[in-house]
């Protein structure tokens, strides 16, 4: 099958706020230059928030990684689990075809989907609230024919039941999910035959259905707001768990992440101040220019990870120069990861210092090289 993007694109994509703050929490998951590991679960993300990956959403992801927009589109073309296309509003029904379910009726179920969603997968119903596709097995068989919805399986449906389940969503409903026919899990047919003792004090549910409704977000888009930002890795490492601004704008519910390292006092700065303020003070400020030296700055984005924005924010912040960012120490680094607003963490991300030293010798680097 041919994965395409669609041909029809939003102009933009952002994180929700608390959904930015948890993809930069994930980033700091990986070792320093290899954030790119991060791409499937921000995809993903993206995608639970939208139901879908656009095109501006792999490039926004792609940027936020350093990474150059064709790697991750090839990511986001290759696996079958990202939606390239719009997806219903409500629901988009993904209905095992194989073996099992095939025998066992999953081909009624897919005669239910085109004639009440619509005729062909990967399509809108006339409402947009509905969409389906078929999809290999999902390791339910014993429960077969099985679809799943969002992130929840029903199971052991029959015409009957899959109607009233697409029904039920229509209706702005969340349906049971699990066995749909009265079995507790994957027992068979007749009823548990063995290890029957104590099953009289077993939970209504088996553990993933009670999960289930205990979230009660079977179909819901996830905005990051359910989701605590647990992070105690970016605290050993020293590495920064989220941004203050993206942090802020978490909801208030979740449970905080763990304190920073408690900061150390303000020194004073070694230089004369630059014009933009600081909001942090960890770390020790390094020597900054109230101006390019000669007039003349060096084209810091010539530093991988460096774009327009940020090379004006390092220019406000007083750096001006590849030889200013080659000589910061590990203490000047932390302050300076602190103090890139809407940035933190980049120096250290993408080994500026590092680069900035081949660029300051007059070399280039495989970056630079190229661009
Ligand atoms: S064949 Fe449908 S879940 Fe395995």
């Amino acid at each position: 099958m041919l994965r395409r993007l669609h041909p029809v694109q939003p102009e933009s994509f952002a994180y929700t706020p608390a959904n930015l703050a948890w993809a930069e929490a994930q980033i700091t998951k990986f070792p320093e230059g290899r954030q790119a590991s991060a791409i499937i679960p921000l995809l993903w993300r993206a995608q639970e928030q939208e139901g879908w990956l656009s095109r501006p959403a792999i490039e926004y992801v792609a940027d936020m990684l350093g990474m150059a927009h064709i790697r991750a589109l090839e990511v986001a073309t290759f696996y079958f689990m990202f939606q390239l296309q719009p997806v219903g509003s409500v629901a988009n029904v993904q209905i095992c075809g194989t073996t099992t379910c095939m025998i066992c009726g999953a081909e009624d179920l897919i005669s239910i989907c085109r004639e009440k969603i619509a005729p062909t997968p990967h399509t809108l119903s006339e409402d947009g609230k509905f969409s389906w596709e078929e999809v290999e097995c999902l390791g339910a068989c014993t429960n077969a024919p099985m679809v799943q919805i969002g992130k929840d399986f029903y199971e052991d449906l029959t015409a009957e039941s899959f109607v009233a389940i697409l029904d039920a969503l229509a209706s702005g409903e969340v349906p049971t999910p699990g066995p749909q026919n009265g079995r507790y899990g994957c027992e068979p047919l007749g009823g548990t035959v063995v290890l029957t003792e104590g099953n009289e004090n077993a939970a209504p549910h088996n553990a993933s259905v009670s999960l289930a409704l205990a979230q009660g977000d079977t179909v819901k888009r996830i905005d990051g707001t359910e989701v605590p930002l647990l992070t105690p890795w970016a605290d050993r490492g020293g590495r920064p768990a989220v941004s203050a601004a993206t942090a802020d704008a978490t909801v208030a519910e979740a449970p905080a992440p763990k304190p920073a390292p408690a900061a150390k006092p303000a020194p004073a700065p070694k230089a004369k101040a630059a014009p933009a303020e600081p909001v942090v003070t960890e770390g020790t400020r390094p020597q900054a220019l109230d101006a390019p030296r000669d007039g003349a700055a060096d084209d810091l984005k010539k530093i991988k990870g460096i774009g327009p924005k940020l090379e004006q924010l390092c220019n406000s912040l007083g750096f001006y120069h590849f030889d200013q960012i080659a000589a910061w120490t590990a203490d000047e680094i932390a302050w300076v990861d602190q103090n890139l607003e809407g940035f933190k963490g980049r120096v250290t991300r993408d080994e500026w210092v590092a680069q900035a030293k081949i660029l300051a010798g007059g070399g280039e680097t495989e970056f630079s090289a190229r661009n």
